[in-house]
Parts: C-alpha cells; sequence; structure tokens
C-alpha cells in the first residue's frame, strides 16, 4: 500500500556508482508521479519524504529490470532531493547545478538546437528570458484577461444545464490550449493533432512513438516560423521571429529552440492542474463551499491548490565534483528534485498536510524557484483564477459522478477522465 512505504521498505540494492552509499538507495518512483493511486489527496504518500527522520540526499539507481521498477523513461541513477531548503539550493545554485540537456527530446531525432530558455544555464539564460518576459507581463495579461474569461464562461455555460461533464477531458484538456494557441497564433485545427503529438512525446514512453512525433511537430513549427516570417501578425511567434535579442535577430536554432519550448510548456501543464484542483474539490465539498462563499479567497486558494498538487518534478545535473550532506556528488550526477515533497516540508510550511485556501507567504515550487521558474505561471495562475470565478457564478455544489474511476497520478499524466456532476436546477442564480 502506497500509504505504508517507509524508508525501510523503499530500499533496494541495485547497483550504483562507487560513490553513493549503500543506505541511501531506494525506490521512489511511486513518489516521482509515474504510479497512479485513488487516494483523495494522491500526493499524500510523498509527504513524509520531507521529514526531519529522512537523509537529505536519496539515491535511485538505475533499475536492473527496467523501467517498472524506476521512472518511466529513467535512463541513468539520480539523487533524490527532498526536503524544501535542499530543494531551493538546487534550483538556485547555477554554479554547482546545470540545466543542460533539460527536455531536449529533440536529441531523439538527432536534432541540436536547445530548448530554450529551459536548457540554458546562466549568464546567458537571462538574454531569452528578457527577450520572452514582456509578453507575460502583467500589462499583457490584462490585454489577454476578457478573451480568457469569454472562453472559461462559454465552455462552463455549455454544459452547465447538463449536470455533468468530464472536467478533464472536456474541459482541463481544451481550456488552457486554446488560451495558448490564442496566444501564439496557432491555427484553431491544429488542436487536436498538437495534443496527440504532447501525449506521444511527454507521456507514451516508446522511443518510436517519440520521433515520429518530435519529426511531425519539429516539421510543423518551423513551416510556422517560415510563414510567419514571410506574414508577421499581432502573436507571440510573430513577435519571437522578428524581435531583436540584444540588438540581433534571433539564428534559426533559436527561433525554432524558443517556438518549441514554449509548446512543449505550455499545452498540458494547466490541464493536469485543472484535473487535479477538480478532483479535490468534488471530493471536499466544504471546500468548494468555502471558496463560493469566500471569492475573495480564490487567489490564495488557487496557491494552494498549486503547492498541493506539484505536477512536475524538475531534474538538474552536477557541473562538478562536491561534497553535500555528508556524501560526494560527482560532476555530471543526476539530480532530480521531487517538490512532490518539498511542497509539504514541515521545516517551510505551518501544518502542511491541510489545504488552507487562505495559506499567506505560500512559496511552493510547483513552478519551481531560481532563474528557471516558469515563465507561464502568471498566465497559469491568471486562467486558473478566473476559472474558479467563472465556475462558481454558474456551477452549484458538484460531486464525483457515481461509478467514475477516480484514479490519478501524482504528476502531470494526470487524469484523462473524471466524470462530475451536479443538480442543474440548483444553479446559482446569475
Ligand atoms: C500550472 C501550469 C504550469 C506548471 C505547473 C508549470 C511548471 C513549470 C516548471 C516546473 C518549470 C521549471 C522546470 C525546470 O526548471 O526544470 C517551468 C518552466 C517554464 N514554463 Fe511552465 N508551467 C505551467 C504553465 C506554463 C505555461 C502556460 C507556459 C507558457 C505558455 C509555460 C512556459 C514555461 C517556460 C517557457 C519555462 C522555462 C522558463 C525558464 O527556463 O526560464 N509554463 N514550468
Amino acid at each position: 500500500m502506497l500509504q505504508d512505504k517507509t524508508l525501510d521498505s523503499c530500499r533496494v540494492d541495485w547497483p550504483a556508482p562507487d560513490h553513493v552509499p549503500e543506505d541511501r538507495k531506494v525506490s521512489l518512483s511511486w513518489a516521482m508521479g509515474y504510479e497512479p493511486n485513488d487516494l483523495p489527496d494522491p500526493f499524500a504518500p510523498c509527504k513524509w519524504l520531507a521529514g526531519a527522520d529522512v537523509p537529505r540526499l536519496l539515491y535511485l539507481p538505475l533499475p536492473p529490470e527496467g523501467a517498472a521498477h524506476g521512472a518511466a523513461g529513467q535512463t541513468a541513477g539520480t539523487w533524490l532531493v527532498t526536503h524544501y531548503d535542499d530543494i531551493e539550493r538546487v534550483y538556485s545554485d547555477n554554479d554547482a547545478f546545470s540545466n543542460k540537456g533539460q527536455a531536449e527530446f529533440q536529441a531523439y531525432v538527432g536534432e541540436t538546437f536547445r530548448s530554450i530558455p529551459l536548457a540554458i544555464d546562466p549568464p546567458e539564460h537571462s538574454k531569452y528570458r528578457l527577450y520572452l518576459m514582456p509578453h507575460f507581463s502583467p500589462s499583457r495579461l490584462n490585454k489577454m484577461q476578457d478573451g480568457i474569461r469569454q472562453i472559461a464562461a462559454e465552455m462552463i455555460e455549455s454544459f452547465a444545464d447538463k449536470g455533468e461533464v468530464d472536467i478533464a477531458w472536456d474541459f482541463g484538456r481544451i481550456y488552457p490550449v486554446r488560451i495558448f494557441m490564442d496566444l501564439m497564433g496557432f491555427p484553431k485545427d491544429m488542436f487536436d493533432q498538437f495534443l496527440d503529438w504532447e501525449w506521444d512525446i511527454l507521456h507514451s514512453n516508446d522511443p518510436e512513438k517519440i520521433q515520429a512525433s518530435m519529426r511531425g511537430i519539429l516539421a510543423y513549427l518551423r513551416g510556422f516560423i517560415r510563414e510567419k516570417e514571410a506574414n508577421p501578425d499581432e502573436h507571440l511567434v510573430s513577435a519571437i521571429v522578428h524581435g531583436k535579442i540584444e540588438g540581433k535577430s534571433p539564428t534559426a536554432d533559436e527561433k525554432i529552440g524558443m517556438v518549441w519550448f514554449l509548446w512543449l510548456g505550455g499545452l498540458d501543464t494547466v490541464a493536469a492542474s485543472i484535473g487535479h484542483m477538480f478532483r479535490r474539490m468534488a471530493f471536499e465539498p466544504e471546500l468548494q463551499q468555502t471558496i463560493r462563499a469566500n471569492p475573495e479567497l480564490i487567489p490564495s486558494a488557487v496557491e494552494e491548490f498549486l503547492r498541493s498538487h506539484p505536477v512536475v518534478n524538475s531534474g538538474r545535473r552536477a557541473r562538478h565534483d562536491f561534497e553535500w550532506h555528508g556524501v560526494q556528488i560527482k560532476a555530471g550526477d543526476q539530480v532530480q528534485c521531487l517538490n512532490s515533497s518539498g511542497n509539504f516540508d514541515p521545516a517551510r510550511f505551518a501544518d502542511p498536510e491541510t489545504f488552507d485556501p487562505a495559506r499567506k507567504a505560500n512559496r511552493h515550487f510547483t513552478f519551481v524557484a531560481g532563474v528557471h521558474i516558469c515563465l507561464g505561471a502568471p498566465l497559469a495562475r491568471r486562467e486558473l483564477r478566473i476559472l474558479l470565478d467563472e465556475w462558481f457564478k454558474r456551477i452549484p455544489e458538484f460531486h464525483i459522478k457515481p461509478g467514475t474511476d477516480t484514479t490519478v497520478y501524482p504528476g502531470l499524466l494526470s487524469i484523462r477522465h473524471l466524470h462530475i456532476a451536479w443538480e442543474p436546477t440548483a444553479r446559482p442564480a446569475r
């Protein structure tokens, strides 16, 4: 049982590099988002990993029998960082930890351009970050706000009288992607194809599918970039290809690196967060009542949903040899931060296991921290806040539809289908 895991029950004797102490070797794939569970709080089993009695650095060796015992796609052993302060160090100590190679699925098809800005280390990183940041600024988001609200309201209205919806498939999967495609200027008819490619790349764990989808999306994005070079419009891809980075036009590799990574980062992160948010509320009607009765809590409630459901755990690579918490880290070692435990570290968060929609100073790691803190976070927050606002205006108390499979991955895979239901005649007066 996931809830019964202890450090001792997670220990393994799989081969690891010589510098890894035996007592740090564990298998924690269940805490890394790769094993589904059916708990109302699917991240609950990970929380003890941030406890004071857990050694500061653990190590997941490469499983001898393949990924079934490790993490999907795992190709090497990795250090696991589970406490808040240590995770903060990994995200902020750019001298010790590098992002090189992060999310570079293009390597599967022999491409060498870089995922920008995610895979770029400081100081080079800042020029790209500064280049892209104005497109996610508060004033830019203010301009998008009415459009986002209209999409949310129209989509909710389309099913409000039916008394039920598959909130993951028919809403969560679509709402953020419509907003993202508008922002970038992508044509609406690419919607299904984008989601298919993206699913294969991030979630299939099948090299052939990843390669085929990478070829498909990169050919499409390059064609789209060419089209915007010739016929600019007011959307983000045009701005990227026609702007100047430190006075120079971006190279072909820089253009595809930025457009590709935005495409990857913007598609299903918000969708996964929406799935978790509604599943949690459907299990906890009193939480719905609190937010409905106190709409001023929506911003802090969104932050608490994000803290309590960290859909991404981030990796880095050690840049040089150093000692940390009594163990030797070697240059090139992989380091995986478990935001899924750091967000519940009792040394950082008061009463971390309680979902507190009014929690203050909620500095969680769901968008990581440091220079790579999610560029799309202000947009994601705005989408989630507007969604709750429009939702509670239109939908009465809801619950999981009887017979629904509520199994969920505590990670980006999240949940593909989640049927929720309500009494349509009880719709709030508008
Ligand atoms: C709830 C939704 C989202 C979550 C949980 C999320 C999560 C993350 C995380 C964890 C990182 C850092 C990865 C690392 O450093 O290893 C990141 C970076 C990034 N995200 Fe998001 N993201 C979300 C939404 C978005 C959206 C909507 C966009 C774009 C439209 C976006 C674009 C980016 C970009 C460009 C970066 C790279 C930033 C940099 O390296 O400077 N994200 N995101």
